[in-house]
């Protein structure tokens, strides 16, 4: 059994909670935030025991082995560096950093510390991903150089960080998309990106937010060999189909995803012989968008070496800071970060 700490008692946390109270390996000992009514109403709801509204009492005062991290992105470099220098494995929402710099001090802090630090997506783990994969690595549609993803809605009606400096629909949002694309084409070599703010003011939690952050992104990923992807995102996006939300196209045929990478319901496969559209993968076999904490308590439990890893998570990372420098430079950016591909 795993014991494990949430911090951070908004939105997501419910579904982690109702997912981690299902998982036989987990068992969630502690809450905090820093606003105690959340961390109490979340504890009530999940029979939790324990509250605290300061990391660091709870760090101090309380055993567990695995801290999830679900405060705002800007908080989650300060929040997983204690975590780890307190010797706790970390699963942290995405990104896990907002600079490469800090990204490298908490994979070293973890090195140091003997423990293990995750970041979500875990779009890897889905078996509409892994099918993908498997297809890719068979050939199944001959030879891929090309590809798009686009995830995008009209963003946040809650948390102002969102729109503010540290937050962006690529950090909140292309991050499942370029997870998915680096996943199954393999590390980009090179981006570039055209990125804006259309919407210059938002109205969240009663107030007035001045929109600091992009919110409407196109990136391009250069994967070497002549492999090119496109990933559209933003929010600023109204309702749209969730067919076909990925396309993998090959010189012998396609492969799509269909729903989300987030919510995957199948693939779809070209069938050269029958000269139709076949769909396989129907079954998710239960994938949910938050089971990061239960299926890294598996892990840890058992001993399974986990899909996700940090260096996948630092490329995606690398990628999405590369596209914004493109898109404020118009140049086109190196990325140098390579990772290996547990599902291959
Ligand atoms: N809400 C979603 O649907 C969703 C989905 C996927 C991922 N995420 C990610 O999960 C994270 C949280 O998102 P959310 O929508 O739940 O946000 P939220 O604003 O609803 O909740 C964040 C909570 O963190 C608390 N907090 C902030 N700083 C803290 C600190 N230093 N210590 C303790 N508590 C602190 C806040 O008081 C708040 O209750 C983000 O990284 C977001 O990108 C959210």
């Amino acid at each position: 059994m795993i014991r494990v700490a949430i911090v951070g008692c908004g939105s997501v946390s419910r579904h982690y909670l109702s997912d981690l109270k299902t998982c036989e390996y987990a068992q969630v000992v502690a809450l905090c935030d820093v606003v105690e009514e959340r961390a109490r109403e979340r504890a009530e709801q999940f029979g939790i025991p324990r509250i605290f509204t300061d990391l660091d009492e709870m760090l101090s005062q309380c055993e567990f082995e695995m801290l999830i991290n679900l405060t705002p992105m800007q908080q989650h470099y300060p929040v997983n560096l204690k975590a780890l220098q307190a010797g706790k494995h970390v699963l942290s929402e995405k990104p896990f950093a907002t600079t490469l710099d800090e990204a490298r001090t908490l994979i070293e802090t973890a090195r140091r510390h003997g423990v293990n630090l995750w970041a979500a997506p875990t779009v890897v783990t889905s078996p509409a991903f892994q099918c993908m994969a498997k297809l890719l690595a068979q050939k199944a549609v001959g030879d891929v150089y090309v590809a798009r993803a686009w995830y995008g809605h009209g963003g946040p009606s809650w948390g102002p960080w969102f729109y503010q400096k540290g937050g962006g629909c690529l950090f909140d949002l292309g991050v499942y998309n370029i997870t998915t694309l680096t996943g199954l084409l393999g590390p980009a070599k090179s981006v570039t990106a055209l990125m804006g703010t259309a919407i210059k003011e938002r109205f969240i939690e009663g107030q007035h937010v001045k929109v600091e952050a992009e919110d409407n992104a196109i990136v391009l990923m250069d994967h070497g060999n002549g492999v090119l992807s496109c990933v559209m995102t933003g929010f600023v996006y109204g309702p749209y189909h969730d067919e076909r939300t990925i396309e993998l196209v090959g010189t012998k045929g396609s492969i799509n995803l269909l729903g989300w990478d987030w919510a995957p319901k199948g693939v779809e496969i070209w069938d050269a012989e029958a000269g139709t559209w076949k769909v396989i993968c129907e079954d998710q076999k239960g994938y949910k968008w938050y089971q990061g904490g239960s299926y890294l308590a598996w892990c840890l439990a058992t001993g399974e070496k986990p899909l996700m890893t940090i260096e996948h998570a630092f490329h995606v990372l690398e990628v999405m800071l590369a596209a914004k420098k493109a898109a404020e430079t118009g140049q086109r950016v190196e990325v140098h970060s390579q990772f290996s591909a547990p599902w291959l």
